[in-house]
């Protein structure tokens, strides 16, 4: 995985007609998702849109961006064909800034080299209205031992630990590492260790 330049990597993955990791949501975002009531949501790293036309079937008002603009040409080109309206836009981890607080983000399998995680994360805490909602899922130390996707590198990889100190100021409703079965397109397929998050911006 080539970290100095994420667009033209996520570029080349995207490049194919059909989706990567399917149309469908990740299973775990729906379903924290319908524990909330709508308003605005922000999707980094959101990919070839499938979360966010999930979010914007469901009421929501979605900004996402990512730094693939195939993957944000496809998600836009979703949303239409579902008939939802998205902002998506291109935009990398490192500098991109919102406008407004949002009262959820979700992280995806938004896995980002340690110096740059470790910047983002404390920011995205500080992107959420108070009472707003962080929901995140991506691959544990573990998924090393599998073979249902993502990165080949120990430390972008996401344990508890490093999630509750680079969301300290939030408070932690759900934090955990365990397996699970993905059916997610051709690259999230199988078992894999998953880390999942759910924190609450304190009112
Ligand atoms: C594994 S894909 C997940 C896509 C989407 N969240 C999903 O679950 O379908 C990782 C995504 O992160 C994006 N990404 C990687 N590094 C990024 C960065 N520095 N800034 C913005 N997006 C980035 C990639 O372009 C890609 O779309």
């Amino acid at each position: 995985m080539r970290q100095d330049d994420p667009g033209s990597f996520w570029n080349a993955r995207f490049g194919a007609e059909s989706t990567v990791y399917g149309e469908g949501p990740n299973v775990f975002f729906a379903n924290q998702l319908e524990a909330l009531s709508p308003g605005r949501i922000l999707l980094p790293g959101d990919g070839e849109g499938r979360n966010a036309v999930h979010a914007a079937g469901q009421g929501w008002s979605v900004q996402s961006f990512d730094a693939s603009s195939v993957g944000v040409e496809k998600a836009l080109a979703h949303a239409a064909k579902r008939g939802v309206s998205i902002a998506a836009e291109v935009g990398d981890a490192a500098s991109w800034e919102p406008q407004e607080a949002f009262d959820a983000i979700a992280l995806c399998y938004l896995h980002l080299p340690p110096p740059l995680r470790a910047d983002f994360h404390p920011r995205v805490a500080r992107w959420l209205k108070p009472g707003g909602t962080l929901i995140l899922e991506g691959f544990g130390p573990g998924q090393l031992a599998f073979t249902s996707g993502g990165p080949k590198a120990l430390d972008m990889l996401f344990t508890t630990a490093m999630l509750e100190a680079d969301f300290a100021g939030l408070e932690v409703q759900m934090c955990v590492t365990e397996e699970a079965d993905l059916d997610e397109g051709p690259y999230h397929q199988g078992r894999a260790e998953l880390t999942r998050l759910v924190a609450r911006r304190p009112l």
